[in-house]
């Protein structure tokens, strides 16, 4: 089957002729129709975080995918060839880049019907990232403020939504070219980082969602009311500093849930939460995707048309 690959740490990225993976007793295979690219392939990809998620090599990029299931395993129930489904697969299967992908049963949902393949490949790393920090780790509740950094962008723009369908009161940060996307996706607040200083416009928040790590999530303590949470999803160095402020402080890696993926596509079904997709490639265009995603000012997610 044809792949996106990398040879090494580091390497550039190769459309190639691979075999196409075989499914275990819990696991699907499933025909990709569309990707979609995250900031971590290009982490993975470069060998940074190459002690917690090693590579083999050819290793195929991409998290990310919508398509139809062409087999399933034999411990695997409730699921059958033909079936569209949405998943981000774990780490050991993951290679969403290539026309067949595996996915464990577990780790799927029945793709939101009212969505295009396109569309649904852009939801599961950044929603159920979304999702985890803001219910499973910050406990978001209707009535509390939330700022979130980067609210134009993969994760941000979820969760933007997901903070309001929940109930919270919504300030962002983006630059002014953005401002109008997350006001439509539902921020109360938006706060243009090139211009303004978050501190000076929020404080006695409840919980902030740090995408941006270093200064920004240094700095982000401040705007916390006592007990209130910082959530990051970049930096990990924070106990000191909320034990200074008198905050919980709490960074995590995501994980795959088709759990969680079938509550998302509930509220994707109702229209409660919308993709935002930045822009479109073709297989064959994966590298300037992957330069679209470097340039860190993708407006929602970068998508890869596979089929
Ligand atoms: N721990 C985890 O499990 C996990 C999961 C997912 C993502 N992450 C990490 O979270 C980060 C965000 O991921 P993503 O997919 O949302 O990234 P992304 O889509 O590439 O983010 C791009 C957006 O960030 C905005 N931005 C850039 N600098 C900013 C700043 N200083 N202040 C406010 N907004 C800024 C840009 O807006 P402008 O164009 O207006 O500048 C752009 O819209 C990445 O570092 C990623 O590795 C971690």
């Amino acid at each position: 089957m044809k792949a996106a690959i990398i040879k090494n740490y580091a390497a550039d990225i190769e459309i190639s002729e691979v075999p196409k993976p075989v499914p275990d007793a819990d696991s699907v295979l499933v025909q990709v129709h569309a990707a979609s690219l995250n900031p971590i392939d290009n982490i993975v990809r470069a060998g940074h975080m190459k002690d917690i998620i090693p590579l083999s090599f050819p290793h195929v990029m991409g998290y990310d995918l919508s398509g139809v299931i062409s087999k399933v395993g034999t411990n695997v129930s409730g699921l059958k060839p033909g079936d569209a489904v949405y998943a981000r697969p774990n780490q050991t299967d993951a290679g969403s880049l290539a026309e067949f992908a595996l996915v464990q049963a577990d780790e799927l949902a029945l793709k939101p019907t009212g969505l295009s393949h396109a569309e649904a490949a852009s939801i599961p790393l950044a929603g159920l990232t979304a999702w985890q920090a803001l219910i499973d780790k910050a406990g978001l509740k209707a009535g509390q403020k939330i700022l979130i950094h980067a609210g134009s962008g993969g994760v941000g723009t979820l969760a933007i939504q997901l903070a309001k369908h929940i109930g919270a009161h919504v300030a962002t940060t983006t630059s002014a070219s953005n401002a109008d996307l997350v006001r439509s996706l539902g921020a109360d607040e938006v706060i243009d980082y090139k211009t303004q200083t978050f501190e000076d416009v929020v404080s006695d928040y409840d919980v902030v969602l740090d995408m941006l790590g270093g200064d920004t999530m240094k700095r982000s303590f401040a705007v916390l009311k006592k007990g209130g949470i910082l959530v990051s999803i970049k930096g990990q160095d924070g106990d000191n500093l909320a034990e200074k402020h008198g905050v919980r402080f709490a960074w995590f890696l995501m994980s795959p849930s088709g759990e969680q993926l079938r509550q998302l596509g509930v509220l994707i079904d109702k229209g409660i939460v919308k993709p935002v997709i930045d822009s479109s490639f073709e297989l064959d265009e994966v590298s300037q995707a992957y330069d679209r995603l470097a340039d860190g000012h993708a407006a929602g997610k970068i998508v890869v048309a596979i089929r």
